[in-house]
């Protein structure tokens, strides 16, 4: 097994367990604590966390219970972005994480209400979180930019505007930047100030996160043409049907994946720069792998 496997293992079935448990101890009614609990339960790939609590490691600092809670706070968030994704007033989808859409299940009043109901535990599970005041307000503020209006719901409102219309790569890059890209980048930062890195540090960091953060959306816009349903868990050739703005749309398909390589190169050029003897470097070029796509998540 790889470093990062290792540790992989060991840092999601923490994160996993804070997950179900705070959902289960928080949620007053027992409808909407099972619609919120199929959607985590479902598994996903459990990137962010990952790359928050491997960018901890990497500075060769202890991945306390209090990072576990931030890393489970963003991915609860992340499991509400998608479960209002998937509703029929966003992107109409019937399969995610190899299960039937959130809504399917519970209807899509209950699919809202979980939704809710994540994002509002995810600031509270923030909150609580054992750590020095200065350190959590900071993050309480990165976390709510990136999740709010200015990051990635300003994406999901431009990627829903944008249906049927043809944007310019300027454009296209914003969107993709904040609904994805921003969430990327809080877990990157994150990881730094947990780690109690300087101000340099954590901007080199964002730096990184937003190549790795377009690189995604890029990847898994190239994902939706040339995957599977079955290997992804979510309808594939759906971006052409709903007349979304993706790289492939734009720049085709071998244009798409020279984007994705470019960012990939750019972030493993920013990560030379953390290159100290306290970092391991190792643990994050491995982390970059996971972007590509040929190996990837
Ligand atoms: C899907 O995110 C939505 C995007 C931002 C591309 P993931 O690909 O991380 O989905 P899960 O969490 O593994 O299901
Ligand atoms: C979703 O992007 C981004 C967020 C959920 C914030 P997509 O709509 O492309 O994600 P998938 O393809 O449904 O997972
Ligand atoms: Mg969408
Ligand atoms: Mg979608
Ligand atoms: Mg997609």
């Amino acid at each position: 097994m790889s470093q990062l496997a290792i540790f992989q293992k060991w840092a999601l079935e923490k994160t996993e367990k804070e997950m179900l448990r705070f959902i289960s101890e928080q949620t007053g009614q027992k409808d909407l604590a099972s619609s919120m609990l199929y959607s985590v339960e479902a598994g996903g790939k459990r990137v962010r966390p990952l790359l928050l609590l491997a960018t901890v490691a990497s500075f060769n600092q202890e991945v306390t219970f209090s990072c576990i809670q931030v890393a489970a706070a963003l991915e609860m968030l992340h499991t509400y972005s998608l479960i209002h994704d998937d509703l029929p007033a966003m992107d109409d989808d019937d399969l995610r994480r190899g299960k039937p859409t959130n809504h399917k299940v519970y209807g899509e009043g209950m699919a809202i209400l979980a939704g809710d109901g994540l994002l509002t535990l995810s600031f509270q599970l923030l909150s609580q979180a054992q750590l020095p005041f200065d350190q959590k307000i900071l993050l309480i503020q990165q976390f709510a930019q990136a999740a709010g209006p200015k990051g990635m719901i300003a994406g999901q409102a431009a990627d829903i505007l944008g249906e049927g219309q043809t944007l310019d790569l300027v454009a296209l890059k914003q969107i993709h930047a904040h609904k994805t890209g921003d969430l990327i980048r809080f877990a990157f930062k994150a990881g730094g100030i947990l780690a109690k890195q300087t101000e340099e540090t954590v901007a080199t960091l964002d730096e990184i996160a937003q190549h790795l953060g377009l690189a995604f959306q890029i990847r898994d816009d190239l994902l939706d043409i040339v995957s599977t349903t079955e290997a992804l868990g979510k309808q594939t050739q759906k971006d052409h049907l709903l007349e979304k703005n993706t790289y492939p749309a734009l720049l085709g398909l071998d244009g798409a994946k020279q984007a994705l390589e470019n960012e990939l190169t750019a972030a493993k050029k920013q990560l030379e720069q953390l290159k100290t003897n306290e970092f391991d470097f190792h643990l994050l070029e491995e982390v970059i792998q996971l972007f590509s796509l040929a190996k990837g998540v």
